[in-house]
């Protein structure tokens, strides 16, 4: 039976960090779906389609890897893709409380769903999408922080004319 698992995240934008945890879990599972979902408690600065097909540019590479977007509940979308694992990020004890509640929430409205942590490489601990939109919106430097092949769209929604940096 093909092991699928699904990374769902706003991913907004995709940043080095997320990367780093699609390659590794890419190696664990036949099929890894990165969802980007709706995350009711925050604000896009990227339109879905933008968050989807930036995904798609950064992980063209990666063979076992698709790219979906799904508006609700992550374990219905999990449902109709018959995945039973839920790959999660963690950079820090900081992202545990909320990440152990949905998981258990997710458990909950499923027990066939497990939730499986990554420690997040210790290079992007510090990393998240909210600092990068920050950090791009105020003129500092993301080039490290993003794929080099989304910097100029983070750029240029940032207002930042797509200038390389
Ligand atoms: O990258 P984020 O913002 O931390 O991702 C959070 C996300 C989108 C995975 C989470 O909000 C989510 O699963 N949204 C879909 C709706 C849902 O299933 N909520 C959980 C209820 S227990």
């Amino acid at each position: 039976m093909e092991r699928i698992a699904v990374y769902p995240g706003s991913f907004d934008p995709v940043t080095n960090g997320h990367l780093d945890v699609i390659q590794r879990a890419a190696c664990i599972f036949d099929k890894l779906i990165v969802a980007v979902l709706e995350n009711p408690d925050k604000t896009p600065m990227f339109t879905q389609d933008e968050r989807v097909s930036m995904l798609k540019k950064v992980t063209g590479g990666i063979s076992n890897v698709e790219v979906e977007h799904f508006s609700g509940l992550l374990i219905h979308y999990m449902n109709t893709k018959n995945a039973k694992v839920i790959i999660k990020g963690l950079r820090a004890v900081s992202d545990f409380e909320y990440e152990f509640q949905m998981a258990m929430l997710n458990h909950k409205l499923n027990p066939e769903i497990e939730t499986l942590f990554m420690m997040t490489n210790n290079k992007y601990s510090y990393l998240s999408s909210s600092a990068v939109k920050q950090i791009a919106v105020y003129g500092g430097c993301i080039k490290e922080l993003v794929p080099d092949s989304i910097l100029t769209q983070v750029l240029r929604k940032a207002g930042r004319n797509g200038g390389a940096r």
